[in-house]
C-alpha cells in the first residue's frame, strides 16, 4: 500500500517465485476462530459501494463501486485501475481502484472472458486465496505494469483503495460475510487476493494478512500455485505467515520490507520513519509452500458475457492477435504474461538479488503505512 514503492511489486517477485520454496513442518497455528478478533467487520461499508455482497447488478464497465468478493475459481474479483483508458502505473492509482469481478456483482465491473489464462483457488483454515494469471490490460492495467498492493490500511488509513471492502461466502458456501483483513496485488500479468477467515493466538489475522511488503509481490507474499494454463480449486494449509522464517534454534526472524519516508504529523510537523533495515537480507522466496489436497481442476471460467469483451482501445501491446510489439513468441491470450516472462526467462538469482536492491532505493519517497 506504499505508492511509490509499489511499482516494482508483483513482477519482481515472480522471480523470487523461481527458487523453490524450502520443505518445512507445516505451521502449527492452534485452532482457527472465525469469531476472534480482527476477523469479521461489522462497520460501514465504503461510500461508493451496495450495501451487501450481490449477484446480478446491472453491468457498469465504468463504475466506481469498490466491493469485491472472494467466493470461489468462478466467483471473484480483484481491485483495478479506474480511468478508462488507463496509463498510469498500478503504484500510483491505488487509492482509487475500482473493484473488477468474475461475474455480474457487487454493481462492479466485469472481468472480460479471454483475460484470464489460469486461475487457481484455495481455502485454509486461516485464509482463502485466489492466484490468477492473465492479460490484465484488458481491466486497464497498463501494459507491463509491475503492479501494486491494496489493503485495507493504506496511507491513510481509510484503505487503499479507500472504501474498499471485501466479502466471502467460503465460511458456510452461502453467507456473505465482511473480513477486516485481506491483501491484493496486481500486475498487468498476475492477480493474488487473499481474505483472512480465522486467527488464532499464533496467527493473528494482521499477521497472516500482511500489508507492508509491497514490493515482495504474490509469489513470495502468498505462495501457492501460479502455474499458468490450468484452473483449480484445492484445499490447503494455511502458510506460514508472510516475512516469517522460524530458524533452527526456535526463534522467528522477521523479515521487514525496507523503506523509509516522511510524513506531516498531527501538529503540522514532519515526522520521519524507517521500516526494516537497509542490512537486512531480503529472503529469496517463502519461507515455505502449504500443501493443498481435495483439488478439483476445472477447464477454464466464463461468464460469456460478449457485450464487455474489449475491442482495440487498450491491450494493443498484448492483445491476442496484433500483438508484434511485446516480444512475445505466443500471441494467445496469454500474452499478458509476457511483460513478466521478459523477466523470468534467463534471471539468474544473482540479477534478481540485485534488481530488489537496485528496488528498495527508491522508495525515498515512500508514504507512510
Ligand atoms: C456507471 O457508473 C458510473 C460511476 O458510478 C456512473 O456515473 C454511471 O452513471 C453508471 N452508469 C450506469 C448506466 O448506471
Ligand atoms: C470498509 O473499508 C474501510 C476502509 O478500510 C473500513 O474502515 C471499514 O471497516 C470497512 N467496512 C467493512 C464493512 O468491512
Ligand atoms: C498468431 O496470430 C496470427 C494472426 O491471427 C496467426 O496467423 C498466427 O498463426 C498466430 N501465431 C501463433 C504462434 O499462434
Ligand atoms: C494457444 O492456447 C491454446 C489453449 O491453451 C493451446 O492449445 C495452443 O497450443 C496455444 N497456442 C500457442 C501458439 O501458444
Amino acid at each position: 500500500m506504499i505508492a511509490s514503492a509499489s511499482k516494482i511489486a508483483v513482477g519482481l517477485i515472480a522471480l523470487a517465485g523461481l527458487v523453490e520454496a524450502q520443505s518445512v513442518p507445516r505451521f502449527v497455528y492452534g485452532t482457527p476462530n472465525p469469531n476472534a478478533p480482527g476477523v469479521k467487520s461489522r462497520n460501514k461499508n465504503g461510500a461508493t459501494n451496495p450495501k451487501s455482497a450481490q449477484l446480478n447488478t446491472p453491468i457498469n464497465q465504468t463504475s466506481v463501486s469498490r466491493l469485491a468478493s472472494i467466493n470461489s475459481i468462478d466467483d471473484w474479483c480483484t481491485f483495478g485501475p479506474e480511468p478508462v483508458p488507463n496509463t498510469q502505473q498500478m503504484g500510483d492509482i491505488e487509492q482509487t481502484t475500482v473493484a473488477y469481478c468474475t461475474k455480474a456483482r457487487n454493481n462492479a465491473r466485469v472481468i472480460p472472458d479471454g483475460t484470464l489464462t489460469a486461475v487457481h483457488f484455495v481455502k485454509t483454515p486461516l485464509y482463502v486465496q485466489v492466484m490468477a494469471l492473465g492479460d490484465f490490460t484488458k481491466i486497464n492495467m497498463a501494459p507491463g505494469d509491475l503492479g501494486g498492493e491494496l489493503d485495507p490500511h493504506g496511507a491513510t488509513n481509510m484503505g487503499n483503495p479507500v472504501g474498499g471492502n471485501v466479502t466471502s461466502n467460503v465460511a458456510d458456501g452461502k453467507t456473505d460475510v465482511f473480513y477486516q483483513e485481506w491483501m491484493n496485488y496486481i500486475s498487468s500479468s498476475q492477480v493474488c487476493f487473499r481474505v483472512c477467515i480465522a486467527g488464532t493466538d499464533i496467527a493473528p489475522t494482521p499477521l497472516e494478512c500482511q500489508h507492508q511488503l509491497d514490493t515482495m509481490g504474490c509469489n513470495w507474499v502468498m505462495p501457492g500455485n501460479y502455474a499458468d494454463n490450468s484452473f483449480d480449486t484445492c484445499d490447503g494449509d494455511a502458510a506460514y505467515p508472510p516475512g516469517l522464517y522460524p530458524q533452527p534454534d526456535g526463534s522467528t526472524s522477521t523479515f521487514q520490507q525496507f523503506f523509509t519516508g516522511t510524513y506531516v504529523g498531527a501538529g503540522g510537523s514532519v515526522i520521519s520513519y524507517t521500516n526494516g533495515s537497509p542490512t537486512q537480507t531480503t529472503p529469496q522466496s517463502a519461507y515455505s509452500l502449504p500443501s493443498t489436497s481435495n483439488c478439483v481442476t476445472t477447464s477454464s471460467i466464463s461468464n460469456g458475457i460478449k457485450a464487455i469483451m474489449p475491442t482495440t482501445t487498450m491491450s494493443t501491446a498484448v492483445s491476442s492477435s496484433t500483438s508484434s510489439s511485446s516480444g512475445s513468441s505466443n500471441n494467445n491470450s496469454s500474452g499478458g504474461s509476457s511483460s513478466s516472462s521478459s523477466f523470468n526467462s534467463g534471471a539468474s538469482r544473482a540479477t534478481v538479488a540485485a534488481s530488489f536492491v537496485a528496488a528498495i532505493g527508491l522508495f525515498s519517497a515512500a508514504l507512510m503505512f
